[in-house]
């Protein structure tokens, strides 16, 4: 197969990590005999550094273009200031919402080998398996928002939470049907004891599921137990769909059950067109150019887009063995090394998994 793949390395960490993922995958397109044709462009506070623009035109072209994308992170404390013009966040928004990837995958795998690593007692982590998919494109990220200064000179601000059926009913199905090919139970997750939004919400995903997916088993629970739940019986879920804002606080929270964030990989896609691939983590500026960052999230972003965009499931197995086995065969970055040991590099990891790919 011949594939063009957009890399977009972005801030921070962005640039090391993606760099090992690249390894990567030209190792699995020379074993499996494909082309891929990488280019890169920029995104975020670079972008902005460099051409006054989180996201330029040109680096959106290039994306519409390719097969899939490959993102570093986006962000750092340079590009913080409140009064600034425009922010790195507002780059990965506005190409989320430019490409229509409204779908939000967020796999939470807690791994044998490193249920030691969990803030949570063993007990209960183990055995989780959770794929979140959020709303990308709608809710309170894109609503209706604004700012007005009362003549005693204090201000008010509101940001609306706004979702129609079509919006609802799209990330539902991608969400039954993972359900489909995983345990076959969804949880949605909403506010409707108090938001007009959420009940809308909930209406609909009710008739969905009942018209469409009625070998689904399917269950509701409200975001403020969903917290309480994600740590006292995180193992319990399968696939859990929810809104943009809801979504990203308990992806975070999730995020900490596995041990790390450095592990975990994340898809964004639409109905069709290229997807975005990322690791969960962030740009993390703390440890930016010290080649210590874990790339390991990133490289299996890159299995996630093999399977996804390019619909290649022996490449993206392979990517996701190889790093099973560095990571029982004990290696760890500092991220998940066990207190007090130092942990091995961002390319000595990257270099562990490519020799591990079968
Ligand atoms: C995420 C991030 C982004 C979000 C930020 C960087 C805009 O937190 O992908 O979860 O809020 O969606
Ligand atoms: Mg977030």
């Amino acid at each position: 197969m011949n594939a063009q793949i957009v890399l977009l390395p972005g801030d921070g960490i962005g640039p090391e990590v993606v760099a090992e993922a690249r390894r990567v995958l030209e190792k699995v397109a020379a074993r499996f005999g494909h082309q891929f044709e990488f280019s890169s462009h920029p995104i975020g506070g670079n972008a902005i550094d460099n051409f006054g623009d989180p996201l330029p035109q040109s680096t959106l072209d290039a994306c519409r273009k390719s097969a899939a994308i490959l993102l570093g992170a986006v962000g750092g404390p340079k590009w913080d200031d409140p009064t600034a013009k425009t922010r790195p966040e507002a780059g990965l928004l506005k190409i989320r919402k430019e490409l229509g990837l409204f779908a939000n995958l967020r796999p939470i795998t807690a791994q044998e080998c490193l249920l030691d690593s969990s803030p949570l007692k063993r007990e209960v982590v183990q055995g989780t398996d959770i794929l979140f998919v959020r709303e990308l494109t709608g809710g309170i990220y894109f609503g209706e928002s604004g700012l007005t200064k009362q003549t005693d000179g204090s201000e008010t601000a509101f940001s609306s939470m706004t979702y129609s059926t079509s919006e609802i009913e799209r990330v539902v199905r991608v969400a039954a049907q993972a359900a489909r090919g995983r345990k076959g139970r969804l949880t949605s997750v909403d506010k409707a004891n108090v938001l007009e939004v959420s009940r809308l919400w909930r209406r609909t995903t009710e008739r969905v599921m009942r018209e469409e997916f009625p070998d689904v088993k399917y269950d509701v629970v409200l975001v403020d137990a969903m917290a309480m739940h994600l740590i006292s019986r995180p193992s319990t879920f399968d696939v859990v769909v929810t809104g943009n804002l809801f979504g990203d606080i308990l992806t975070d929270e999730g995020s900490m059950l596995p041990g790390s964030m450095g592990l975990l990989p994340s898809a964004s896609v639409g109905s069709d067109g290229p997807g975005l691939y990322e690791p969960i983590h962030g740009s993390a500026p703390d440890i930016a150019g010290q080649g210590i960052a874990n790339p390991l999230a990133t490289i299996l972003a890159a299995a996630m887009m093999l399977r996804h965009s390019l619909k290649l499931e022996a490449e993206a197995v392979a990517i996701e063995q190889a790093v099973q086995s560095v990571l029982d065969a004990g290696l760890r970055t500092r991220d998940i090394a066990p207190r007090g040991t130092p942990g091995i590099g961002t390319v000595a990891m990257g270099e562990a998994v490519l020799a591990s790919l079968k």
